[in-house]
């Protein structure tokens, strides 16, 4: 139980990449105490404590879960490890954030909620971008209607990665892939902005090692909205969100998925004058209505509506981002709510379906499934 006024206590089970960002990210909460960390070996778990003054080592994940002192357990592993370390630490009746995604597939993750609700904790997928502050206000923006009716969603998210097919990347039995890896934070997106979808189509291009190393699919709603999504390992993404509306657009800048910037572009009223011969490109009837501009009046405020009067806002990210969604665990510990309204643990399970239902279309099996 969370004691009102009194620091959150995390520990943090293993000690790779993610973990150290995540230490940093808590390091900028006055209210939050890093006092354990569990690893596989007590020399890395010793290091990483060494590195972040963190006072108890524990080496293994058992110790880790089992420690008392404990409140939270944010978990870094790589994806083919979350159920087993989220069950690990849910039995032992520590509250769990876990990384991205929630598990391999939708019945271990299913099996994870489960678990959680039996054992009365709090458990959340660490999906750090649901809480960055650009893309709660695109949320905002969309509710409040300043962009007409949602009509699509474009997001695409990728960088290069070294191949090396041992590691969690490229190996099919560490849940290697695009789709899992980088494909989670535009589906993730689209389930924040505009809800589940009900159909979903895609193609990948399987890489040596039977993982998609590049993926692309397209979410289809009831109200015909769509939602063009895609993630690479290969290359360079546009890592950019692009929501269009009946009445305007608004562009979360890259990366999407931790943005300091945010355009909305209101589109202007449809041009009234038509040409006798309608131009074959938009750029040649630009041209064409600005040069008509110069000597009709009803033409110039034409022109004056195409202008781009897109507005863009930017706001710096607090800490290094991690701690926005350290903050939501935190707030919901002290209310005692058991999940996230912003990131409950039923839409984990749901995103992972879109995902099994991908992956099953194109062959690619993990052994867990
Ligand atoms: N939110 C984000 O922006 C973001 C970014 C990158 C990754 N992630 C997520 O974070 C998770 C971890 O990614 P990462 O890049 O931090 O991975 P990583 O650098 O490979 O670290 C993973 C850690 O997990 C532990 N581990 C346990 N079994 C392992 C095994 N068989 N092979 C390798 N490591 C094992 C190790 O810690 P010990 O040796 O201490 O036990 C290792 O240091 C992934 O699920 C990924 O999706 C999120």
């Amino acid at each position: 139980m969370v004691q009102t006024g009194s620091p959150i206590r995390w520990g943090i089970l293993g000690t790779g990449t993610i973990a150290r960002e995540f230490a940093y990210g808590l390091s900028c909460l006055p209210d939050a105490k890093l006092v354990a960390v569990g690893s596989r070996t007590l020399g890395s778990a010793q290091s990483f404590a060494q590195a972040y003054a963190i006072p108890q080592v524990h080496g293994s994940y058992q110790a880790l879960a089992e420690d008392p002192a404990v409140d939270v357990i944010y978990i870094a592993t790589p994806h083919f490890r979350h159920y087993q370390d989220c069950l690990l630490c849910l039995n032992a009746g520590k509250a769990v954030l876990c990384e991205k995604p929630l598990a391999l597939n939708a019945k271990e993750a299913k099996e994870i909620a489960d678990t959680a609700r039996r054992q009365g904790v709090f458990c959340m997928e660490a999906m750090w971008m649901r809480f960055m502050p650009l893309v709660q206000q695109a949320q905002a923006l969309i509710a409040e209607g300043t962009i007409g009716e949602v009509l699509t969603l474009t997001a695409d998210f990728g960088y290069p990665t070294e191949y090396d097919p041992k590691s969690r990347f490229f190996n099919l039995d560490l849940g290697g892939g695009a789709l899992l890896d980088r494909g989670s934070y535009p589906l993730s997106l689209a389930f924040q902005l505009l809800g589940v979808p009900e159909s979903v189509v895609g193609q990948a291009c399987l890489g040596e090692t039977g993982v998609d190393e590049q993926a692309a699919f397209i979410l289809g709603y009831t109200n015909g909205q769509l939602a063009q999504l895609a993630a690479t390992l290969r290359g360079y993404a546009s890592n950019t969100a692009v929501i269009t509306g009946t009445t305007g657009k608004i562009t979360l800048h890259p990366p999407f998925c931790r943005p300091d910037r945010l355009s909305v572009t209101p589109y202007s009223e449809q041009p009234v004058v038509r040409s006798s011969q309608p131009s074959a490109s938009p750029s040649a009837f630009k041209r064409q209505l600005v040069s008509l501009g110069k000597r009709i009046p009803l033409a110039k405020s034409a022109v004056a509506k195409l202008r781009d009067n897109t507005k863009t806002l930017s706001t710096p990210i607090q800490g290094n981002g991690f701690n926005y969604e350290a903050e939501e665990v935190m707030a919901c510990l002290r209310q005692q709510q058991l999940e996230s309204p912003k990131m409950p643990l039923d839409e984990s399970v749901q995103m992972l379906e879109i995902m099994d239902c991908l992956r099953q279309s194109w062959g690619l099996h993990y052994p867990q499934d």
